[in-house]
């Protein structure tokens, strides 16, 4: 399974990067909204810098001309690049286009898996269903993960199901064991996967007993080396 980070901030994919589990990197217009200095266009080209992976970037554009205009010029950043469309008539319309040019796409804000079908047909190379907003409603999100990826190996579907707005570790597990091919996280959400209290809790109390076995080990030592000190020398010795 693959992991991507959901973010557009340069600090944590680079520490992500570090970690050894980074698959790709997906970004959005709130989450490019959150960085600053810097135009989307070079926030972009620096992540590609970092992960060889799938970096997806966003179009804005509601329309098919504006899609393709604003797609096509991601897709000259840099080979990694994936054009983010939004599910709708206008966006399928684009996807199949990109999928005619070679430029790959990741079909976003997928709420059903009937979306996730029309876009897997239409040539999307991903699918954005999305968990967190679907359970912010009261729905179960993660049913559309699992009938999706049903979907998709009972058809034999050539896209990934990629599981997104993942909220907290739980969200990952359940995305993980419905086969999701791909989960993208919010950095915060991987460094919860990465702690437990029993383990940070274990690695002090570790730390603490190897320091008290250290000093007492010098203690001991000391006080042998005294005792030989004080110790009479034997006649002839
Ligand atoms: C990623 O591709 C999505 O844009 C992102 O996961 C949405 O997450 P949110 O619902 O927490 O904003």
């Amino acid at each position: 399974m693959k992991i991507f980070l959901d973010t557009a901030d340069i600090s944590e994919i680079r520490k992500v990067a570090k970690w050894g589990v980074l698959d790709g990197v997906t970004t959005n217009p709130t989450l490019f909204a959150k960085t600053s200095g810097s135009s989307y266009e070079e926030v972009l080209k620096e992540i590609c810098t970092i992960t060889s992976g799938p970096v997806s970037a966003e179009v804005v554009a509601e329309d098919v001309e504006g899609m393709l205009r604003e797609g096509r010029a991601f897709a000259k950043l840099a080979p990694n690049i994936v054009v983010k469309v939004p599910m709708s008539e206008e966006g399928l319309e684009a996807i199949a286009t990109f999928a005619d040019e070679g430029i790959k796409t990741n079909c976003t804000l997928i709420f059903t898996a009937n979306q996730g079908l029309l876009a897997a047909k239409a040539g999307a190379s991903l699918l954005s269903p999305f968990v967190g907003r679907l359970d912010d409603i009261n729905q179960d999100g993660m049913i559309v993960i699992r009938e999706l990826v049903d979907i998709v190996t009972i058809h034999d579907l050539e896209t990934e199901v990629l599981a997104a707005s993942i909220r907290n570790p739980l969200h990952m597990t359940q995305a993980a064991l419905a086969g999701a091919h791909v989960a993208t996280l919010p950095f915060k959400v991987l460094q919860q996967m990465a702690h437990h209290p029993l383990t940070d809790s274990g690695i002090k109390q570790f730390r603490t007993d190897w320091e008290k076995a250290r000093v007492a080990l010098d203690t001991q030592k000391g006080s042998d080396k005294a005792k030989a000190a004080a110790a009479p020398t034997k006649p002839g010795a």
